[in-house]
């Protein structure tokens, strides 16, 4: 079954390339896939293998996965899987999950090494933290964490598995984790200040693939609930729309904005201004989506939800 999902967003014209900007690396991307939190250590070998078929006899030019790929055992070599199988360049940043069984450091690490010798897979938070896709579009990868300052942190008592199975977070209390996932956080802001403007300025179309939602609003459904003052500081990137919103507004010529993510599993789209949309994938645990974005005219995408 195929579910369009197309409609139309607004945009402001750009301003003329000036001399010391970079010169653009030059793509003509027309589609890419999209794909997030496919938590490929719920699938067997056989049905991974399946997946990659499938995913290899869809149309697109390049990749994306939000994070929440896997787990820290199988991250790497999960990778490596897609690369051999699809022979396209794939970006990806990575989610709470990917580090399961791990601490941030290790992973780091290891996807440093594994990435010096595969030429397709591009850790897009890395410098210099996006990729231009064509002419209009270009794409900036975060590995941004939920901050803890949507909803009430000081009254949840919600614990996730983060706290239980990544290293860094397991003999931390309540306050000191708090305190983590706001340097995650803020580290993920400032690659997102640093980027976004150069960005903005030059291209009709930014694409933000970000593994956590920047705003309460994207974390639910409009049909579902929305997720209580428990669940939100661990659902919701506060600190990355605030950020966002205030870089879009300093560049009232600039282009537009569509924040890509995932995390909470519920599918979501908010239009927070005329230039700024949110998009959550929905996601299913040993059912992973594949969704398809035609970049040909970025202002007005065209999303299709390729259903199994
Ligand atoms: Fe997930
Ligand atoms: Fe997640």
């Amino acid at each position: 079954m195929i579910i369009s999902l197309a409609e139309e967003s607004s945009f402001a014209p750009l301003e003329p390339r000036t001399t010391n900007q970079p010169a653009w690396k030059d793509c003509h991307y027309s589609k890419l896939a999209w794909l997030s939190d496919i938590h490929l250590d719920f699938l067997e070998s056989a049905q991974r293998t399946t997946f990659y078929r499938r995913l290899a006899a869809i149309q697109f030019d390049y990749l994306l996965i939000t994070g929440d790929i896997a787990t820290s055992h199988e991250l790497i070599s999960v990778l490596n899987e897609l690369s051999d199988a699809l022979r396209r360049p794939i970006g990806f940043v990575l989610g709470n999950h990917d580090f399961y069984d791990s601490s941030f450091c290790a992973i780091r690490s290891e996807l440093e090494k594994t990435l010096a010798s595969n030429p397709h897979l591009h850790w897009l938070s890395q410098p210099p933290g996006y990729v231009v896709l064509n002419s209009d579009v270009a794409l900036m990868g975060i590995d941004s964490w939920a901050d803890g300052r949507a909803g009430d942190y000081q009254n949840s008592s919600v614990v996730l598995n983060d706290h239980l199975r990544i290293h860094d977070m397991q003999h931390l209390g309540k306050y000191e984790r708090l305190q983590l996932m706001q340097q995650l956080a803020d580290d993920a802001e400032a690659e997102l200040r640093r980027n976004l403007p150069k960005l903005l300025s030059h291209f009709k179309t930014v694409l933000i693939a970000s593994h956590v939602p920047l705003f309460a609003e994207s974390c639910h459904d409009a049909s579902d609930v929305l997720p209580d003052d428990a669940y939100l500081p661990h659902f919701c990137w506060q600190s990355g729309g605030t950020a966002l919103q205030e870089e879009v507004s300093e560049y009232p010529s600039g282009g537009h904005v569509i924040a890509l993510c995932g995390h909470t599993h519920r599918h979501a789209q908010v239009d927070i201004s005329p230039r700024i949309q949110i998009r959550v994938s929905k996601a299913t645990y040993g059912n992973p989506l594949i969704h398809v974005l035609d970049l040909t005219k970025p202002t007005i995408p065209q999303f299709t939800l390729l259903d199994t």
